[in-house]
């Protein structure tokens, strides 16, 4: 008896094996940890799992993606990559100079990505005409979120403007509130940054100050408006907010401890994650300012040996860029499709909203890439504007000497 159930069992032992061992496989790096994140990658994860992959999930806690790819730095320099990572932006032309990716285009060709996904997008994950990365969505980084009751319990309409921002904030204030719910991560300065700097620069000011690096711009009176800006905001901020997660930020607003919060829509993802109705319990708006700062999410594939890890990257490339998908994970994640043809019946009006303005944008030329969320300048470039902006949020720095330094540092960093 002891026997007979010993083999059934190592029989069955064998049998999982070897239907693990025989189905795709695929190790994924992202830094998805909170709780609207989680529960769109889990989307992927599902898909992945009932289309026979094996998923190994390595997660990187860390908003923003600064811990996740100094993880990842460590595996590709121990020669033990994991097959597929979480990569946006030039970042994933750098790690292509590298020789580390694995192409994809066999799987792109397959699909018609070509014809599926937006030209302005499709270029990003080319490299040098191949296809190196899969995109999910399109975050819009320009965001004012506010919290409704207490808008509406203030006499406070979604500010249009950065004087009428700084009036409600004063207002705010003066009735014992916070005005803006912001955590302590140079990256989340980096990105309140851009949003001001776009609202006040302008859309050609920002492309020249963040694609360009033009260093009239960098130095213009109107930068110093931008520093000035800042410096405000600093003072609209709660004196808890060092090292303060984005997502807990979030929770200020939603929970009526903050009144506003400038992030990019995976904001909206932690206020639907907790059940909270766009127009009702908060408020989304496009921040002062004309044009759209997009960050597209992506995967890229590094290359490993072995079949199954290589099926594994094939069949996840496949299901990202696949319409069921597309859809599902951009409904929790906050984002919108990055394909152009998923029906969007189920989105909300902030996803309408964000989807209307994208295409005006990409018409009107004020489509612009998020210099604070790694699209728009290599990674020596973005960290030396990201370490002034930093230096001085928290600082008395003056607006001059942030100027003086910004242009040293993008000098410097060239
Ligand atoms: C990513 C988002 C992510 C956010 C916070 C951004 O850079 O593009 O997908 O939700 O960081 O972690």
């Amino acid at each position: 008896m002891r026997n007979s159930v010993f083999a059934a069992t190592s029989t069955l032992a064998l049998l999982a094996a070897v239907s693990v061992s025989a189905g795709p496989q695929a190790e994924v790096l992202h830094w998805w940890t909170s709780g609207g994140e989680a529960k769109s990658v889990a989307v992927l994860q599902e898909e992945f799992a009932a289309n026979g992959g094996t998923w190994t999930d390595m997660p990187v806690a860390g908003g923003g993606g600064d811990a996740a790819m100094t993880a990842l730095r460590a595996r590709v320099l121990s020669g033990n990559a994991p097959a597929a990572v979480q990569l946006k932006g030039p970042a994933i032309q750098e790690w292509y100079d590298e020789g580390v990716l694995a192409d994809i285009s066999a799987v792109a060709e397959a699909e018609g990505w070509d014809k599926v996904l937006p030209a302005s997008i499709a270029a990003h994950m080319k490299c040098e005409g191949s296809w190196c990365a899969a995109p999910v969505n399109v975050h819009r980084v320009d965001w004012l979120w506010a919290n409704a009751e207490i808008l509406s319990a203030n006499d406070i309409a979604m500010p249009t403007s950065w004087a009428e921002f700084n009036a409600a904030a004063d207002k705010l204030q003066a009735a014992g509130v916070i005005p803006l719910a912001h955590g302590g991560q140079a990256w989340q300065d980096a990105t309140v940054f851009e949003v001001v700097a776009l609202g006040i620069l302008g859309v050609e000011g920002f492309h020249k100050a963040f694609v360009e690096l033009d260093p009239a711009t960098l130095t213009s009176d109107k930068m110093h408006a931008v520093f000035d800006q800042m410096r405000k905001m600093r003072g609209y901020v709660d004196s808890n907010f060092p090292g303060r997660d984005w997502n807990l930020a979030t929770s200020m607003v939603m929970n009526g401890e903050a009144a506003f919060q400038i992030m990019g829509d995976w904001a909206k993802g932690e206020f639907l994650a907790a059940g909270k109705v766009p127009g009702e319990d908060f408020l989304c708006a496009s921040a002062p300012g004309n044009g759209f700062l997009y960050n597209v999410d992506s995967f890229a594939m590094f290359d490993v040996d072995g079949a199954e890890k290589q099926d594994g990257q094939a069949l996840l490339a496949k299901l990202i860029v696949g319409q069921n998908f597309q859809k599902v994970f951009n409904l929790n994640k906050g984002s919108i499709p990055a394909r152009v043809d998923v029906n969007m019946a189920e989105f909300d009006s902030c996803a309408h909203l964000s989807a209307a303005e994208m295409t005006s944008s990409s018409k009107e030329g004020s489509l612009l890439p998020s210099y604070a969320h790694g699209m728009a300048l290599r990674g020596a470039q973005s960290g030396a504007i990201t370490d002034v902006v930093t230096a001085h949020f928290n600082s008395d720095m003056t607006s001059d000497e942030a100027v003086t330094m910004l242009e040293n540092a993008v000098r410097n960093s060239l």
